[in-house]
């Protein structure tokens, strides 16, 4: 079946974020902007057919030379550590990374965690 898309900006995410539109390209009404810190996240609640395996595609844009690693957790566990949002050289230059991740029926809430003082790339949406 098709991904369903679950913007950024309709995610739950960490106060003192802001959902802006500055640069060009992304999907729906904006994306995330978190504060630059560690711990900084976005939480995703998506809808899963079945348990076991899923893939995540998620769109962001880095426009930093350094990385803005994550954690990724699913239904508070850390299923990928310090997972690499790389530099893509312009914060308009927007590009999904995809990481496969175990999940339950029904509900479920991804969750990404920044562990760099960077805070979170800018995100734009998990396709599901
Ligand atoms: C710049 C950029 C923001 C970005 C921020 C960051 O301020 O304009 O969109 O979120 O850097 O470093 O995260």
């Amino acid at each position: 079946a098709a991904p369903t898309r679950y913007e950024a900006e309709n995610a739950a995410y960490v106060s003192g974020s802001t959902v802006d539109d500055n640069y060009a390209g992304y999907s729906g009404t904006g994306f995330v902007n978190t504060p630059n810190s560690a711990g900084s996240y976005v939480e995703f609640t998506v809808n899963a057919a079945g348990a076991g395996n899923a893939k995540l595609a998620l769109r962001y844009a880095n426009g930093t030379t350094a990385d803005r690693p994550a954690d990724i957790a699913v239904n508070g566990t850390v299923v990928k550590s310090g997972y690499s949002f790389p530099s893509t050289s312009t914060w308009s230059a927007w590009t999904t990374t995809t990481v496969s991740v175990p999940v339950n029926a029904g509900s479920n809430k991804i969750r990404l965690t920044a562990t760099d003082s960077g805070g979170l790339a800018n995100t734009d949406y998990l396709d599901f």
